[in-house]
């Protein structure tokens, strides 16, 4: 029965139920090749799976479309006649089978999230299925920027982001993060753009506008990413750089210096960083995330960029997601705390060994009370809450809160303690070894944990309490309590100033953007307009550069009332496009029916420059179109 395939069918009706379990099908060929059913794909992995892709695409910024073709190497496992993709908004020209052989195919009706399912026919013998399409203009992957959305105003840009589901709307492909693939592209675009891709690159602009890339390592497809623009290319040393738009390159090189530091310190946590290069793409402020994890190349938000070196955590980041996602990927969107919480554990290891632990110990601390204010939010029973999350049925970007971040770090800082650093990191990097190019599941990685770390050990797993972590709401009493002597000392200056402390008086020298941030949040609900402008005359709040400090300042001032800081507000809004910011900004404004109506203008004129992800958050918020 070397074929056969068992389907746990109890596994898979008690998922419905929202129960502990995850859904298996295992093949009796190789135990160890589980393959979790990913309810947010139509692919069937078990059967034929896509081990290879190779692109060929023309970008077309006047009809605002990718067209040429994929062609995908497929590995079939059964026999079956029939291999099935993900697809959403895309044009499907004509299929054909290896060497130019007929075949027919069926596009389904689209299914809200998830697009349409693409059934190819194929045979047994089948090697490679190649489909020539096009994009759609609303592909929801894909921002196409005006020159004017840019730093330099004279060049149109393209960016993609694929996580989670969105690589379908540009790729006809099998997009669930359980399944791996190489991949090859070439791309032509403008000849006076730059192409760049989560692959190997030129770091060097071509004159005739064609790109050729490589990715010779698998990897899922929400890494598929390209950009093309107007960009510039600055070198840290043999592995690292810095791309840009030639006005912003100087800053942002400057700005994000301490890479090498940063790829030396992690590979020293948790094993050699397995990509070749790692550079960081500075995107036009509005892509919706901070950053994202594009193998060999981090797309990045220019609000990032301080001036001072402040906000670079981002970066760590993304550089630990090299070992925490791209080379152990969450196997659904239900275990993405495996991606991100492991994360934002290694990202604040890399930023202790740098920057000494006072540092992280501020990042964890302002951490813990968003982790907390987003438990209270939620409610504390809330199976939103747990950190095996329940997105079937869902689009899994619900699924992106603190709870998968934060919760999921403290988590491991649970672990942490419980067993030492010294035993800790060497699971981890054990872990990363033996997992490297693989997915993992929820309940695989505590079985590993159990085998390797708990070993039986009832106390220690009385100790640490994964069910309650994992899949209990809230967060759990063993949390570690986290101090931070330099917030306090922000947190001392708030309540003084409160208590009527002369604003000139507050002992701010040397404060980094941390101390300011806990500052204005520890003031939460307690300030009002004329506390509002005394600080703003002093410390020049409204006048900020810095994106994160604007943001909890604007939250006070739509609490307070402080109208004095709408208009930078406003060009905020206008200007940045980043999801973090935009939904707490405009939550707040749609609390009293005089704020929501200036947040409906505001989003009027600013919702053409946002990217689709943004877009779908924040009309929900407005009731926008409604
Ligand atoms: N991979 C995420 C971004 C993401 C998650 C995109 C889920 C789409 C769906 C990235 O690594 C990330 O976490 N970015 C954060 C920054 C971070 C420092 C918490 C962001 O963009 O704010
Ligand atoms: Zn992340």
């Amino acid at each position: 029965m070397k074929n056969a395939i068992l389907i746990f069918l109890a596994a898979f009706t008690m998922a419905s139920c929202a129960s502990n379990e995850n859904k298996e099908i295992q093949t009796t060929e190789d135990t160890t090749a589980t393959i979790m059913r990913d309810n947010h794909s139509f692919a069937r992995p078990e059967e034929a799976a896509v081990k290879h892709l190779s692109l060929d695409l023309k970008v077309d910024f006047d009809t605002k479309k990718l067209s040429g073709s994929a062609t995908l190497g497929i590995e079939n496992k059964t026999g079956t006649d029939e291999l099935l993709l993900d697809t959403r908004d895309l044009q499907i020209e004509s299929i054909v089978l290896d060497d130019n052989e007929a075949t027919t195919f069926s596009l389904d009706e689209p299914v809200k999230y998830l697009g349409s399912k693409l059934s190819v026919k194929i045979k047994p013998t089948t090697k490679t299925v190649v489909i020539n399409y096009a994009t759609s203009p609303e592909a929801a992957a894909l921002q196409w920027l005006e020159p004017s959305q840019t730093a330099g105003g004279k060049h149109p840009f393209l960016f993609t982001q694929s996580q989670a589901i969105l690589a379908r709307t540009w790729i006809p492909l099998q997009d669930s993060p359980g399944i791996k693939f190489t991949y090859d592209a070439k791309i032509t675009v403008p000849s006076e753009l730059m192409a760049l891709m989560s692959a190997e690159n030129d770091t060097a602009k071509r004159n005739d506008g064609v790109y050729t890339f490589r990715m010779p390592q698998p990897v899922s497809s929400y890494l598929m990413a390209l950009a093309v623009g107007d960009l510039e290319f600055v070198s840290y040393d043999q592995r690292s750089g810095v791309f840009a738009e030639p006005s912003l390159i100087k800053k942002a090189a400057w700005e994000f210096e301490d890479l090498p530091k940063m790829i030396a310190s992690a590979e020293e946590l948790y094993g050699p960083y397995e990509w070749g290069r790692y550079d960081i793409l500075v995107l036009p402020p509005s892509f919706p995330f901070g950053g994202m994890e594009n193998p060999r190349i981090t797309f990045a938000t220019p609000t990032i960029i301080a001036g001072d070196r402040s906000l670079v955590a981002l970066i760590a980041h993304e550089l630990a997601h090299s070992w925490s996602g791209n080379l152990v990927t969450n196997a659904t969107w239900n275990d993405f705390w495996l991606n991100e919480g492991f994360t934002v554990y290694f990202e604040t290891r890399i930023m202790e060994k740098i920057y000494g632990k006072d540092y992280a110990d501020m990042l964890t601390l302002l951490s813990l009370g968003e982790l907390k204010e987003t438990i209270a939010h939620m409610g504390d029973t809330s199976r939103e809450t747990h950190l095996f999350a329940d997105l079937d049925g869902k689009d899994p970007d619900e699924g992106v809160s603190d709870i998968a971040y934060e919760k999921g770090r403290f988590f491991l800082n649970t672990i942490e303690a419980a067993v030492g650093r010294d035993a800790w990191d060497a699971f981890l990097k054990k872990y990363f070894t033996e997992h490297a190019f693989k997915s993992m599941d929820t309940k695989t990685f505590l079985a590993y944990l159990e085998k390797e770390l708990i070993r039986g050990d009832e106390n220690l797993r009385r100790q640490i309490n994964v069910d309650a972590w994992v899949y209990g709401p809230g967060l759990p009493e063993n949390c570690p309590p986290v101090v931070s002597s330099e917030l306090d000392k922000a947190k001392k200056a708030a309540d003084g100033f409160l208590s009527g402390e002369n604003v000139k008086s507050l002992n701010t020298q040397s404060w980094t953007t941390h101390h300011w941030l806990y500052f204005l949040r520890s003031m939460k609900g307690r300030l009002d307009v004329n506390k509002m402008q005394t600080l703003d005359n002093h410390f020049k709040f409204t006048a900020s550069g810095n994106s994160e400090i604007q943001c909890e300042w604007y939250l006070n001032a739509i609490s307070t009332g402080y109208t004095k800081a709408y208009p930078n507000m406003e060009k905020f809004l206008m200007s940045v496009g980043r999801r973090k910011f935009l939904k707490p900004i405009y939550t707040a404004l749609s609390k009293t029916p005089e704020n929501l109506e200036l947040a409906r203008k505001i989003y009027e004129k600013a919702r053409p420059g946002y990217h689709a992800v943004s877009i779908q958050t924040i009309d929900e918020i407005l009731n926008y179109g409604s």
